[in-house]
């Protein structure tokens, strides 16, 4: 097949194309371009992880799902129409329904506490992505690589409206949601594994002020034996909300604290916003004036805006030069051990500005790969841009050290630099209930890794309300409770006895199952399938799990059923509770395994620092044939090691042979690691687990 790489033909010139044209870019992968298509006005994509190469130009457009491009006074538009019945997906970071149709949303990466503003339609990240699964389970995906300004209408069809100029889409075809997301995944590219640490339990406010009231949460988890892995620096850590400074009073030896908790086996996250505090005199300020490094007004002076600080600058991430200033900054900060950063209000939050952000006109200066454009092309990217030139600061620091940051602005394919948390929620039923569809949808959006605020971050939470985010907060992928400086404080243990234990049990849970979720997380890394799914992922066909949002899976194996959901639909088989010894409580979710699955466990475990995989539990829910399969990923859960080999992956069989006996197979499907931990198989049974003993399991080994 002839080839030809569009790259050649569309970045080193302004190219239009006068007439629609359309080029397969993969197997049922197409990319569609408007007439008038102008190339330094979208190109490079930061969407996508490279410039797709054309396999073959197309004679004439498709008959399905090809977009209708047209143009409207101010915007341009992509229209692809859709057959009925067919239920709509994705759009990233949203309130409301996980099925989208009939939904309008505002791609515009907005500030919004407790999603207040716009109707809770325009929030922090922007995903211009809609799945859509036809009645028969069939499935398409469409993105518009555009990363201006723009509304996606759900009302009646599938339809981008811009206020930048006409834009490519790319529309993909699978005979499956999941492997529509797989082949997201492809395009965009997928996370990178985190560290295990990042998976725990974590503990967050606004603020933790002063260093020695982040010694006694750390000290109170410990004695109160609730797991935890991360305690979390907010904005006051800072000295007068500079970033990269350190309060003089309250933080004035942050490596002795970091020292301290790491001493707690407790990671530290600590806060870095991009607004720069205009103050001559404060080294980041001056360093960043004189390299010339601040986002300019149209009139080509730097723009200021009122953020936490007052008065700051912005730093322009799409200079090279400032991405290179930038990621110096975290040399001395990270010296004093900080373990991971999160970058808060990067849409970027102005208080005083335009719709809480900047001017449209304001000018982002490129050079590089990137041209100078306005802010209404690089809005919905700033946060991407500061995440990933963030990201770079901590590698070159720690090169063999898998990074974590915590970003609330991105857009799609920023999922390559950061994880993500839903900005400020409020300490609702509402919006607990509501934190479901959303995690999922931005799992189905191509970011897995991502949770609410636990417990919300405004008003306040009550006891029930605490107790029931807890225990479902422990099942996000990202599971961290934080509030509001002016909220009740909400650690586990506030509301007393029954939600302190609760939330234990919950997050012995959480971390009992840290095999089986870090076989995920390595799934998605490599696939780009979700680690929270909606119950329709596993059976695309039953069209009663469609709108399934308060029960969700894990992988496609292990159900989470919230103790309050009315009428949860699960896939079609013999789902086994999966039972604990505890005393009973009206919070937790019933947990459910599928027929014919292997759950990997541990015991369990205080922090992942105490993770091992010496000794696991396969927990077995055997099908009618007497069968179950499941599979375990292994590596040191730090380094980038595995990237050559140091790791292991085995997909595991359990196979009743007769009464009481059984054969396991473990096939390692990949890996040089030589740990073959040791198994006990345990049946579960009509809400029991039966362990079975190890001379009725013959074990066979496939390397
Ligand atoms: C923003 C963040 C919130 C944080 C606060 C103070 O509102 O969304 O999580 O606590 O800023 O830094």
């Amino acid at each position: 097949m002839k080839r030809f790489s569009l790259i050649a033909l569309l970045t080193c010139v302004s190219w239009s194309l006068m007439a629609q044209e359309a080029y397969q870019i993969g197997d049922k992968v197409t990319m569609y371009y408007p007439a008038n298509f102008d190339s330094v006005r979208h190109l490079p994509s930061l969407a996508l992880l490279e410039e797709p190469t054309a396999t073959k130009r197309l004679a004439q457009f498709p008959k399905v799902l090809s977009p209708i491009f047209s143009q409207g006074d101010s915007t341009t538009i992509a229209e692809i129409m859709i057959e009925a019945e067919t239920d709509l997906y994705g759009t990233g970071e949203v309130t409301g329904d996980l099925v989208r149709n009939g939904e309008t949303i505002t791609l515009w990466n907005k500030d919004n506490y407790a999603y207040g503003k716009d109707n809770g339609k325009k929030l922090y990240q922007s995903h211009p992505w809609v799945m859509g699964v036809r009645a028969d389970g069939t499935a398409f995906g469409v993105l518009a690589d555009n990363t201006y300004r723009q509304q996606i209408d759900l009302t009646s069809s599938i339809k981008f409206i811009s206020d930048g100029p006409a834009f490519r889409v790319i529309v993909i075809e699978r005979d499956s949601p999941k492997e529509v997301l797989k082949a997201l995944g492809e395009l965009t590219g997928t996370i990178e594994m985190p560290p295990l640490w990042a998976l725990g339990y974590q503990q967050s406010r606004y603020s933790y002020f002063p260093d020695t009231r982040v010694q006694e949460i750390a000290d109170t988890f410990r004695t109160k034996q609730i797991p935890i892995d991360v305690i979390w620096m907010d904005i006051d850590y800072m000295d007068g909300f500079r970033v990269f400074t350190f309060d003089k009073e309250g933080f004035k030896d942050p490596k002795a604290l970091n020292q301290y908790l790491k001493s707690k086996d407790i990671k530290s996250v600590y806060m870095i916003d991009p607004g720069v505090k205009k103050d001559p005199g404060y080294a980041v300020y001056d360093s960043g004036t004189a390299g010339n490094h601040w986002v300019q007004t149209a009139q080509g002076v730097p723009f200021v805006g009122e953020v936490w600080p007052g008065d700051c600058v912005f730093p322009d991430f799409t200079r090279p030069e400032t991405q290179r200033w930038w990621a110096g900054l975290y040399d001395d900060f990270l010296a004093t051990g900080i373990d991971g950063v999160w970058n808060d209000m990067n849409e970027p939050a102005v208080f005083d500005g335009p719709d809480m952000s900047m001017p449209i006109d304001n000018i982002h200066r490129g050079g590089g790969v990137l041209p100078q454009d306005i802010h209404l092309r690089y809005h919905n990217v700033y946060g991407l841009l500061m995440v990933r030139s963030s990201r770079e600061g901590i590698l070159k620091n720690r090169p063999n050290i898998r990074p974590f940051i915590l970003s609330r602005a991105n857009f799609i394919g920023g999922h390559r630099y950061a994880a993500t948390w839903t900005g400020d929620n409020a300490s609702t039923w509402d919006h607990l209930k509501m934190s479901i569809p959303m995690s999922i949808t931005l799992g189905l959006s191509g970011q897995p890794f991502n949770g609410p605020d636990i417990g919300g971050f405004s008003g306040e939470a009550t006891e029930e309300l605490l107790g029931h985010w807890m225990t479902v907060g422990a099942f996000y992928p990202f599971s961290r409770n934080h509030s509001a400086i002016d909220a009740p404080f909400q650690e586990p243990w506030v509301f007393g006895k029954e939600v302190e234990d609760a939330s234990r049990k919950a997050i012995n849970k959480r971390y009992q199952l840290m095999p089986f979720l870090y076989t995920l997380f390595q799934e998605a890394a490599t696939t780009g399938l979700p680690v929270m799914r909606p119950m329709f992922l596993a059976d695309p066909k039953d069209l009663k799990l469609r709108a399934e949002q308060e029960a969700f899976l894990w992988g496609d194996d292990l159900a989470i059923i919230p103790a309050w959901a009315e009428s949860p639909q699960l896939p079609k088989g013999a789902w086994e509770v999966l039972p604990f010894n505890e005393v009973p409580d009206q919070y937790q979710p019933t947990l459910k395994v599928r027929e014919g699955a292997v759950i990997p466990m541990g015991p369990v475990i205080q922090s992942t620092e105490d993770y091992q995989t010496d000794m696991l539990d396969l927990v077995v829910n055997l099908d009618a044939a007497g069968k179950a399969t499941g599979r375990l990923y292994i590596d040191d859960g730090k380094s980038f090691d595995f990237k050559s080999g140091a790791y292991v992956h085995y997909e595991i069989q359990v196979v009743q042979t007769g009464p009481g006996n059984y054969t396991a197979t473990v096939k390692k499907l990949g890996g040089a690691l030589k740990q073959k931990p040791e198994f006990r198989v345990i049946v579960l049974d009509n809400g029991q687990r039966l362990p079975i003993a190890p001379k009725a399991v013959k074990w066979k080994y496939l390397d």
